[in-house]
């Protein structure tokens, strides 16, 4: 079967800069409606769900065909499956939490996966105007300039992207405590954008050199997974083993060194239910 990828990134190219318009005006308005989902701190707004609508539909009327994994559908009791039909990985708003203050951190995060493999990724947070882009075995971009991660290999040497997470659960906050402090005691430092596709598009581009999290879910990594490798970093479990795309767990750095080392020291934690 042949695929015309060239035509699916141009569609979705221009789709994103639509659905960036949209979260961009939002952001600007201090008045959103706000819903929660797993836990308090665990947000949805409309805004989510009309920017998910925006390019599920568009995207499957252009696609006969396609697939999807919306984070707002598998919300809503939707199917989180991933076959070897192509299958766009959709986070309409990553850094929901963000979004709902205005803090100006949050980005429209998709992806395409053909055999359950990663060919094109998109991450593009409008109010900063940073577009990243990659496509499988042509490089990472942002704004159309090639980004490669820094090559970093040493943790003292190492600005980490860490987040808290939107769980409450006691035990997962303990983790969350419990790797800050080890972190800040060993790498040159740690930061949190509030969105993990945005962490990971900072260790991409060379502005950090890695970032772990457990509790994420497919749709928060997937465009992310692509953009880190084409930029010549790596992406793990963080136990150091191949990564698990369903299992709410990942580890991306810099190099295999960095990689390792941080796998090695920080404390595990395995979150559920799966994906
Ligand atoms: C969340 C953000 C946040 C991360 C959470 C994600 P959402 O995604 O990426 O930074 O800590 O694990 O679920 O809910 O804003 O799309």
């Amino acid at each position: 079967e042949n695929h015309d990828l060239d035509q699916y990134y141009d569609e979705v190219i221009s789709l994103v800069k639509k659905a960036g318009d949209i979260v961009k005006e939002k952001t600007l308005n201090r008045d959103k409606l706000i819903e929660t989902k797993s836990s308090d701190i665990d947000l949805v707004t409309e805004t989510d769900q009309e920017v998910e609508k925006l390019l599920i539909d568009n995207l499957s009327k252009k696609f006969n065909g396609h697939k999807f994994i919306g984070e707002e559908t598998v919300s809503g009791g939707g199917q989180c499956i991933l076959t070897d039909a192509p299958t766009w990985i959709i986070d309409p708003i990553d850094g929901t939490m963000n979004f709902v203050h205005s803090f100006p951190h949050s980005c429209i995060s998709i992806a395409l996966f053909v055999k359950q493999k990663p060919m094109i990724g998109i991450i593009y947070n409008p109010m900063l105007n940073q577009f990243f882009t990659a496509r499988k075995g042509k490089g990472a971009f942002l704004n159309g300039k090639k980004i490669t991660v820094s090559g970093k290999k040493h943790l003292s040497e190492a600005l980490l992207m860490f987040e808290l997470g939107t769980s409450r659960e006691p035990e997962k906050q303990r983790v969350v405590s419990e790797n800050q402090d080890i972190l800040m005691k060993q790498a040159h430092g740690l930061r949190s954008l509030g969105s993990a596709a945005l962490d990971m598009a900072m260790v991409a581009c060379g502005a950090a050199d890695a970032y772990f999290e457990y509790g994420i879910h497919i749709w928060d990594i997937a465009a992310g997974e692509l953009l880190v490798t084409e930029a010549g970093g790596v992406i793990m479990d963080p136990t150091g083993g191949e990564l698990d795309r369903f299992s709410r767990r990942v580890l991306i750095a810099s190099s295999q060194e960095l990689a390792e080392k941080l796998s090695q020291i920080i404390v595990q934690f395995y979150p559920a239910p799966r994906d």
